[in-house]
């Protein structure tokens, strides 16, 4: 088994040629040109000021010209710490060619600072990182999200099955394609999720795998991407300002809301969660 961190530094991709320039999900559709990339600039560059305030180290990925899509930087690898305690990387199978490129980007972000790279043993299935798999907050197993990017199979992968234990969790709705579309683990005990989502017998393991759930209405989950919104802290929930009913529930929940503004974002199907790697 691996050994679970906590994480301390968060990965950010420079969004200079952030782009919507395919349709990959439902939420690029009609978005082709119409990105604003100086607004983006700025949303972009306000989520890095909330992760340095609230103190975490903020490493910076280059932009690569061409790759549109590099700025979801949670979506080509899944870093994990193997069981001697040596940091590793765990690289994704894109399930679209359009971003297959963006995994060798990341891949030698890591190799430039001597990090191992591992793959899964099948080269034929297909894997999104952190887009769909998430560590439960205790630290004692994944939550591996499959259905319309990463596939089952992966998640009976010897090279992630030995990092920790992995709940799969089908997703049947294809505007929440990504499992960080879906579930936003908070704290040990708590996470803000969408249930239409998943089919019943995930339903089912998250309420097992969580004492509290925070529910996300259908259409906010979709609009804004809500359950996108990410804490880094066991306290703080950053998510897109436009999520009103979920940021009003995180906070009868006792956490603190920290509002940004990720609309460029939103019309590539990303937000929040998307746009960062947390680093071990
Ligand atoms: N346009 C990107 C795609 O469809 C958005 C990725 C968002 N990332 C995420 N982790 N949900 O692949």
């Amino acid at each position: 088994m691996g050994v679970f961190v906590a994480a301390s530094a968060v990965l950010l991709a420079e969004p200079t040629f952030f782009d919507v320039t395919y349709v990959i999900n439902p939420h690029m559709a009609g978005a082709v040109g119409t990105i604003d990339r100086v607004a983006a600039r700025h949303q972009w560059e306000a989520l890095r000021s909330v992760y340095q305030e609230l103190g975490l180290v903020v490493e910076v990925l280059e932009a690569v010209q061409g790759l549109s899509d590099l700025v979801f930087v949670a979506n080509q690898c899944f870093p994990f710490v193997a069981a001697d305690g040596a940091r590793e990387v765990l690289l994704s199978q894109m399930r679209w060619p359009e971003r297959r490129p963006e995994v060798a980007v990341v891949a030698d972000w890591f190799a430039r600072r001597g990090i191992t790279a591992r793959s899964l043993q099948d080269p034929g299935v297909f894997l999104e990182g952190m887009g769909d798999i998430q560590w439960h907050p205790s630290g004692r197993a994944l939550l591996g999200g499959h259905g319309f990017r990463t596939s089952a199979a992966a998640y009976d992968d010897p090279t992630l099955t030995s990092v920790a234990p992995v709940h799969p969790l089908k997703l049947v709705d294809e505007q929440l394609y990504h499992l960080d579309t879906c579930l936003s683990p908070i704290d040990e005990h708590t996470a803000v999720v969408c249930f239409e989502a998943f089919d019943e017998p995930s339903r089912e393991v998250l309420r097992g795998a969580f004492d509290q759930l925070i529910e996300v209405p259908y259409d906010e989950a979709v609009r804004t991407l809500a359950c996108n919104g990410h804490c880094p802290d066991g306290k703080h929930f950053i998510v897109h300002h436009e999520a009103r009913v979920t940021a009003e529930r995180v906070r009868q929940a006792g956490y603190e809301v920290v509002e940004v503004d990720t609309s460029e974002f939103l019309k590539s199907g990303g937000s929040v969660q998307c746009m960062k790697l947390m680093l071990h």
